[in-house]
């Protein structure tokens, strides 16, 4: 097995195969805890004994409007019926409870902006705020079951669309404002909204990115057109408005009521969807439903972090991932804490800004990714020492592996040994956090310890069995769980053959894992051909798509190789085009590489990072003819493990000029 993982980041994978260090809880943090071990242990059993009964008491936790005929109907399966004929809507969970509780004057959310300007928002503003959306989507004519497309950064005016949607029962769609014109004309084509909800231009890095000409570009290549697009005004930046369609989101607010019905919904019925990039050349659209999610989300939120009443939560996702969805908006509101958002760079102006934020707002959990945290590590503990940090009490990680190097550094001086540090593993699918830590567990470094309660998690050979503790498999669920992926948007076929065919009746999730003779998980890296550059996921088939539509291309392939801060880049092996093969000198050559690497960006957009283009006169095949990834992936990593010569200022987001 250990020969189909590849290195995940500069010798992530190694020292994860031989980290021997334990943390264990201290006595103040049990004594805090709402769930201490005792609980935790009962939870186990109470979830091995009747897992649908655990998953019913989490959901009677909510409000419902009708409640559930079954827990779980299995009929369909893979597309699993969780709380069948129960009517409710996650916002009333998220919102309208709130107002007629002690949390309507509560602090919702938090915002700033990168510039250093700020907005609050109490429940009951957020409450209000969502409504006028509410009410001026239904005025433009969207209904239950249309789509929302959202192509904001982390915006306030991102949580009011999403809630606003989902309020009256539309599907929202939440596109990273990272992603190019393309990328979103694609979105747009599958998703096929009646609005778009974009901003003139917002800040990153010091610069002002303007985001609504990206939208028109998309519409002009997509083959749909939407009926409005609502901008939301944040800079200087002038725009082209179109009077016929393009409205300007002060304007379609202005003079809304602040009462708004909430759309009863099926607990099936779709909430969101989120595209995702898999093994296909097209990113597909994961669909999660009201009810389902909502009990996943708000349990794992609850439980894993240890909601406090008194806590300011900042997970620093951008809200257009599924780690923002859940864990920036849904979770925090449903469970009534504050949420904290932040616009911009995390290192801008200079690199205590994350520090800085944590000190002035007084962060008690802070959720981020390896990635930031390697990026930090850079600047040493200067900025960690600079900054008042007490106010921290939980730490969280996800999205990609963490090195135990990283780790202890993140523990000991952001933390100062007092924190736990909880490695969550999930994904876009999943919905909700699958395996983690509670504070109150001990913690080994590069580990996501045990699966929650209910969360019944194997590693398997390429037959489907068991392997034996230490060695590397296929990690799996056995179990449906609440709120897990219920399509993908369109395309039931591919949902069934993508999760649920390599293993039957288990869902594939893709990764690699061993699990140790504490049965603790230690997750390695993707299976698939799938790169995760800083925690995001990209599919080789979508650069090699990209790189194809490029005039100098004649075949390419791409895999992902390590690199120091991001995690994994892309490398390309491009063969040219015949005609242009003999006229490249070694300048001219790199010309072109820079050429290549510039026109995956424009295409697929700024995360998609093209370390390393690498032209050849032909592509190893097998004998069938198909490309031979592997034999790439072997040759390259052997020798570019720790290259860092790809470094760019900002991993997340690598700003184009
Ligand atoms: C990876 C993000 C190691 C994994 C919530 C998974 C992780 C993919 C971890 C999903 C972790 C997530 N340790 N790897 N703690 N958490 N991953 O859909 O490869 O953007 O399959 O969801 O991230 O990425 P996605």
């Amino acid at each position: 097995m250990t020969d189909k993982t590849r290195p995940t980041s500069n010798g992530t994978v190694e020292s994860l195969l031989t980290e021997q260090r334990v943390f264990r809880p201290l006595p103040r943090v049990i004594a805090d805890s709402a769930v201490n071990p005792a609980d935790l242990k009962l939870a186990h059993e109470k979830a091995d004994t009747n897992r649908l009964a655990y998953w019913e008491e989490a959901a009677e936790r909510l409000q419902w409007y009708r409640r559930w005929n079954t827990v779980l109907d299995e009929s369909s399966a893979p597309f699993y019926k969780w709380f069948e004929g129960a009517r409710c809507n996650i916002v009333h969970n998220a919102l309208d409870r709130h107002i007629t509780s002690p949390n309507r004057n509560k602090l919702a959310l938090i915002w700033e902006g990168e510039p250093g300007n700020t907005r609050r928002l109490t429940y009951f503003e957020l409450y209000r705020e969502v409504n006028k959306c509410a009410n001026a989507l239904r005025e433009l004519g969207v209904a239950k079951g249309d789509r929302v497309v959202i192509y904001l950064p982390s915006l306030p005016e991102t949580v009011i669309s999403m809630l606003a949607a989902a309020k009256i029962g539309a599907i929202h769609s939440v596109v990273f404002a990272g992603f190019s014109a393309h990328a979103l004309a694609e979105r747009i084509e599958d998703a096929k909204p009646k609005i778009i909800i974009t901003v003139d231009a917002f800040y990153r890095n010091g610069r002002v990115l303007a985001l609504k000409p990206l939208v028109d570009e998309a519409l002009e290549q997509a083959e749909h057109s939407v009926e409005h697009t609502i901008v939301v005004h944040r800079t200087h930046v002038t725009v082209s408005m179109n009077p016929e369609k393009d409205l300007w989101w002060h304007d379609v607010m202005r003079e809304k009521s602040y009462e708004a019905i909430t759309e009863s919904m099926e607990a099936t019925d779709p909430l969101f969807m989120l595209y995702t990039s898999g093994t296909t050349d097209k990113p597909k659209g994961v669909v999660h439903s009201h009810g389902g999610y909502m009990v996943g989300v708000h349990h794992t939120f609850t439980q894993v972090f240890d909601n406090h009443a008194t806590d300011i939560f900042w997970c620093t996702a951008d809200v257009g991932w599924i780690t923002g969805h859940s864990y920036v908006v849904y979770g925090p509101l449903m469970a009534g804490t504050t949420t904290f958002i932040y616009e911009g760079h995390p290192l801008y102006p200079e690199a205590g800004r994350v520090w800085s934020v944590v000190e002035r707002w007084g962060i008690s959990v802070l959720y981020t990714v390896p990635t930031l945290i390697r990026m930090l590590m850079r600047f040493g503990e200067k900025y960690t020492q600079q900054h008042d940090l007490s106010t921290l009490r939980l730490l969280g990680t996800v999205g990609e592996p963490i090195s135990p190097d990283a780790w202890v550094w993140f523990h000991k001086n952001v933390g100062k040994g007092r924190c736990p540090l909880l490695d969550t593993w999930w994904q876009t699918e999943t919905g909700m956090i699958m395996i983690s830590p509670y504070p109150i567990s001990v913690l080994k470094p590069g580990s996501v310890a045990r699966p929650l309660p209910a969360v019944d998690v194997d590693i398997v050979d390429d037959t489907g069995t068991s392997v034996p503790t230490g060695k590397g498999g296929y990690l799996v669920i056995k179990n449906p769980w609440p709120a897990m992926i219920t399509t993908l948007f369109n395309d039931d076929e591919t949902y069934k053959e993508m999760y649920w065919s390599r293993f039957a009746g288990q869902y594939c999730s893709g990764d690699i894992a061993r699990r140790d003779e504490d049965g603790y998980i230690w997750v390695q890296g993707r299976a698939d051909d799938v790169i995760m550059i800083a925690g995001h996921r990209i599919g080789t088939a979508e650069f090699e798509a990209a790189l194809a539509t490029h005039p100098l291309v004649a075949e390419c392939a791409v895999i992902g190789i390590p690199n120091a801060i991001r995690g994994e880049v892309a490398k390309a092996f491009v063969v040219l085009k015949e005609q242009t093969d003999t006229l490249y000198f070694m300048d001219e050559e790199s010309e072109t590489e820079q050429q290549l690497i510039e026109h995956v960006r424009a295409e697929l957009g700024s995360i998609a990072v093209v370390g390393a283009v690498d032209i050849r006169d032909a592509l190893p095949r097998n004998r069938s003819g198909k490309i031979m990834r592997r034999l790439l992936r072997a040759e390259t990593t052997g020798s570019e493990i720790g290259d860092t010569s790809t470094l760019e200022e900002d991993p997340f987001w690598a700003t184009t000029d």
